[in-house]
């Protein structure tokens, strides 16, 4: 991460008084939502031990149901509270990347409200490290005997793309939700996904822990999303079509997007492009052709991601073209959310 957004965030974060952090813990408490920064993404965030709570999440984004919401702990949370128990590859995760942009899947508590589970038997747990989030956690958590969840999927309408500003949670929402805001996300996409709840580790969303990481700590590989994992937990990040911006996104490598450029830049209409300028060559001057450099650093694509496809929708193209990154491990998560968005606009999916 470079120093720039990490001294950003700090200041961002130290601008929040602790009279709003007491305000928007006194909202939570109330069983109000409040959107809150964390090193991801914007949470839209309600108390996890109240269904009626919970249930507004779900009307504000328009989310089915059914989806399961991760539920956010304090630094000094405890996750056995909220688990039926914690496996010892649980704790080792917990020690080597929490506070962090990892959730664990793992067997919920009888306590847990079916809201929050979506009415299945485990429950997503994660301790987030962005400064607010964590003041924030730290403030509702005391209200609750140190025992405060904070149930929070990404603030944004479902299907939508993720925020990663609070202007962005304020775009989705207009003024009906009360935002912290603690500058820009540092990750810039959700948090990788790990499911422990079946007995061997399963990703079931990839983010910045990657699953070399994880792997380095369990000393075994986990089962990678290819589709085939039939028994996986459903979750709406999970979806084949998601994050989707409202210009229909194409991706695909750049050998393949140069034929539909060329028939796009003929008619008359704008079209943006997105690729490494080591690869855009000539057409990132082309006529008719908006073009965006993409970050050829994962860590930086994947920061800058969401605000790009918000910029896109609202440069007046008629499509967006984006270059397809290599398949390998670093780019998982890059291609992952750039395959969902593009799979909204797949015809027969
Ligand atoms: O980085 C993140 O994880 C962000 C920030 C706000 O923490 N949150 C986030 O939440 O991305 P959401 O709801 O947009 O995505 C959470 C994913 C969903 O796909 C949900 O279905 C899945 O986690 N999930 C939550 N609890 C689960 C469970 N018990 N079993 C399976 N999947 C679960
Ligand atoms: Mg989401």
């Amino acid at each position: 991460m470079s120093d720039r957004s990490t001294s950003s965030a700090a200041s961002a974060a130290s601008a929040v008084s602790d009279a709003q952090i007491d305000e928007a813990a006194a909202l939570l408490d109330a069983g109000e939502l409040v959107a809150f920064p964390t090193e991801t993404v914007y949470g839209l965030g309600g108390d996890a031990a109240s269904p009626a709570a919970v249930a507004r999440i779900y009307a504000a984004k328009g989310r089915p149901a059914n989806h399961p919401v991760i539920v956010h702990l304090a630094p000094h949370g405890d996750p056995q509270y909220w688990a039926e128990h914690l496996p010892a590859d649980a704790q080792k995760l917990i020690d080597a990347f929490w506070p962090g942009p990892l959730t664990l899947i793992l067997k919920r508590a009888a306590r847990i409200p079916d809201a929050v589970s979506g009415g299945q038997d485990s429950v997503g747990l994660r301790c987030p490290s962005h400064p607010v989030a964590q003041r924030l956690l730290d403030a509702f958590s005391a209200r609750r005997g140190g025992h405060g969840g904070v149930a929070a999927p990404s603030a944004n309408r479902f299907g939508h793309v993720s925020p990663t500003t609070a202007q962005h949670v304020r775009d989705e929402f207009g003024g009906a939700i009360h935002v912290l805001d603690g500058g820009a996300c540092e990750v810039g996409i959700e948090s990788t996904i790990l499911d422990l709840s079946r007995g061997f580790p399963a990703l079931l969303r990839p983010g910045r822990v990657t699953p070399r990481e994880i792997a380095d700590v369990l000393g075994v590989a986990p089962r990678l999303p290819d589709g085939s994992d039939a028994t996986a937990p459903r979750a709406s990040g999970t979806l084949k079509a998601h994050y989707a911006p409202s210009t229909p996104l194409a991706l695909l490598p750049f050998e393949a997007l140069e034929s539909m450029l060329a028939e796009a830049s003929a008619a008359d209409t704008r079209i943006a492009l997105v690729a490494r300028v080591s690869r855009a060559g000539a057409w990132a001057d082309a006529r008719n052709v908006h073009f965006v450099a993409a970050p050829e650093d994962p860590h930086v694509y994947a920061r800058e991601l969401y605000g790009l496809l918000r910029a896109l929708d609202r440069a007046d193209c008629v499509r967006i073209f984006v270059e397809k990154l290599p398949d390998t491990l670093e780019w998982i998560a890059v291609n992952d959310r750039l395959g969902r968005a593009a799979a909204a606009f797949e015809a027969n999916e």
